[in-house]
């Protein structure tokens, strides 16, 4: 039991390794797979199957994690394992085979550049010639990596690669909830690489110039990446995110973080002066207090798209940002688009991932943003197999 408990973890492991782009072809099994996108909020599952030419939603489902702030994470790994195994059964989902992906601190993401080498050999050597780039112990870390282009640099012959580390103890977490849930890990992928596919299926082919910047704001975390010609060049996890302008709102009208939630969902920020001269002359404190805490949590969040955004610009000539796409939950907070756009001085969008979707209809509108990563992840498995 306990040997093939390993073995399946290992196999995941493998499996991930191959979920970077261009690998499908270590994938072996059964072509369907729910996507499982466990945040610290809520667990996103999505089961998408291609029907002609047609991608449809089996099933889907948004599993609020309800936790106490306080719980151990035992308890929160009950909770999920216990919603999980409830919607499988209540949705009748027979596929067991499950992708899932890492941000945050469980996962790095590293560009770096090697001397030409095959693939075998930077597979055999991929731990001597990663550790200077991995700021973990690189004995507790499980390695994949992705040849993006060859380059002749100074006139040596090198290589673009993707460096994607992930810690073993939290690959490890993840891959128990799964099976506690009964389902069989396939895929362990990244949040940015998953909302990278949903790019490709909503990219408009008539879109001007300049790269994507994705904010997938959770709750957490927010992980920020930047598309190029449909190649993500920059990939970073901030933890500014809802729960940062949960606990601001909190700090400034002394509330529970569930009232500070409520406050939140209600309001966001305020960008249009008429209202804010309205807020004022009515004396709405609440209003007037969450736009002026969600807010400063923006401008911190707008510093730090700052400085990926001159890390992109300074990487190589004609450069520049086109548009924003803003996903994850905190996405919907009322009027956050505007008000980056009016920051960044860029198009500010919100994400739909199930617009290239049939049979979506019962996705609530606000809880769309939330499903980029689990739409994300059903896509992969997809494309993989094509
Ligand atoms: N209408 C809304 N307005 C503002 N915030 C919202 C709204 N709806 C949800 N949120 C916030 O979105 C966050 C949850 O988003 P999401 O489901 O993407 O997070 P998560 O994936 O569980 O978290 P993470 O990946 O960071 O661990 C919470 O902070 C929640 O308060
Ligand atoms: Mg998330």
């Amino acid at each position: 039991m306990a040997e093939s408990k390993t073995k399946a973890k290992t196999d995941a492991l493998k499996a991930r390794l191959g979920a970077l782009k261009g690998l499908g072809e270590l994938f072996l099994g059964p072509r369907d797979v729910v996507a499982v996108d466990v945040g610290s909020y809520a667990v996103k599952v999505a089961l998408l199957k291609q029907e002609g030419p047609f991608l449809q939603l089996k099933a889907w489902g948004h599993l609020p994690i309800g936790a106490k702030a306080e719980a151990s994470p035992d308890e929160r790994r009950a909770a999920v394992v216990n919603s999980l195994r409830a919607f499988l059964i209540e949705k009748g989902v027979k596929v067991r085979e499950a992708a899932t992906s890492l941000s945050g601190n469980a996962v790095i993401v590293r560009y770096v550049k090697f001397p030409r080498l095959t693939r075998t050999e930077l597979q055999a050597t991929l731990a001597t010639e990663a550790e200077p780039f991995i700021p973990f112990d690189i004995n507790e870390v499980q390695l994949g990596f992705h040849i993006l282009s060859e380059i002749v640099e100074e006139g040596q012959k090198k290589m673009e690669t993707v460096l994607v580390a992930a810690k073993k103890d939290l690959v490890s977490a993840r891959l128990d909830v799964l099976q506690g849930a009964g389902f069989t890990p396939a895929i362990v992928d990244v949040d940015s690489f998953a909302l990278e596919n949903v790019h490709e299926k909503i990219r408009d082919p008539k879109e001007g110039p300049g790269a994507t910047l994705y904010l997938n704001i959770g709750h957490m975390v927010t992980n920020l990446s930047i598309i190029e010609n449909g190649v993500t060049r920059v990939v970073r996890d901030v933890f500014i995110s809802g729960q940062t302008m949960t606990k601001a709102i909190a700090k400034a009208f002394q509330c529970e973080p569930a009232k500070a939630d409520e406050l939140k969902k209600i309001f966001g920020v305020i960008v249009d002066p008429a209202e804010k001269e309205k807020a004022l002359a009515d004396g709405n404190r609440e209003a007037l207090g969450v736009s002026q805490a969600i807010g400063q949590v923006a401008r911190d969040l707008v510093g730090e798209v700052h400085r990926s955004v001159d890390f992109y610009l300074s990487q190589g000539p004609d450069r520049a940002i086109g548009r924003i796409v803003l996903s994850g939950g905190s996405a919907r907070t009322k009027n956050l688009d505007k008000h980056l756009a009016g920051e960044l001085k860029v198009p500010v969008s919100v994400l739909d991932p199930f617009s290239f979707v049939r049979g979506a209809e019962t996705v609530p509108e606000e809880l769309r943003s939330s499903f980029g990563v689990a739409v994300g992840l059903a896509l992969r498995r997809n494309r993989d197999w094509e």
